[in-house]
């Protein structure tokens, strides 16, 4: 396997500054609960708050799909959050979207707890048919549809720590 540099680190602190300014506009100072989808979200989820004006309340939601590079087409929760969404604005913070399923479960999820409104910010998008039409309300980067590495996303765990994001190729 051989990694291939898609989008350096500078490239990725500029953009996710931009989301959060987005954000912060957008949700014009209403206090959020924040979502995150572990593992792969931490790094960005990280960062993005960090820059984040908007009051928040965060937790993490855990969940699987994939193994090794092939999504299973089924969600299993491995951790669930705590937080009370109940009448609350929810912002799910997603690594990839990529065929929208674990998405769309986790957009019901948030629904049937009761949330008010549910919100999606993603780090890349793959330009690909989805299920369910899903979008992202906010999205830093569109790529075509490879497997990509790097910034807390993995292949079998691994290359999670890498700074920047490359496509995975097998060769
Ligand atoms: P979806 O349910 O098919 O949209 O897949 C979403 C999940 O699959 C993401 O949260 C990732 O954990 C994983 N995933 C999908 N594509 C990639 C990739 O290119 N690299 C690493 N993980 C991926
Ligand atoms: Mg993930």
């Amino acid at each position: 396997m051989k990694l291939e540099l898609l989008i350096p680190e500078s490239e990725i602190i500029n953009k996710v500054n931009e989301i959060a300014e987005d954000i912060d506009k957008f949700f014009n100072g209403e206090k959020i609960i924040v979502i995150g989808v572990l593992k792969g979200a931490l790094f960005f989820m990280a960062d993005l708050l960090r820059r984040l004006k908007t009051p928040i309340l965060y937790d993490f939601i855990q969940v699987k799909s994939y193994e090794l590079a092939k999504s299973t087409g089924k969600i299993k929760i491995l951790k669930e959050p705590q937080v009370d969404v109940s009448d609350k604005r929810v912002l799910i913070i997603e690594d990839i979207l990529d065929t929208g399923l674990t998405v769309s479960y986790l957009k019901d999820y948030f629904k049937e707890r009761g949330a008010k409104e549910v919100y999606l910010c993603v780090l890349i998008v793959k330009k690909k048919v989805r299920v369910n039409a899903i979008e992202a309300d906010f999205k830093c980067f569109e790529i075509d549809d490879n497997f990509v590495v790097g910034y807390g996303l993995d292949y079998d765990e691994q290359l999670r720590e890498l700074k920047e994001i490359y496509i995975l190729r097998q060769c």
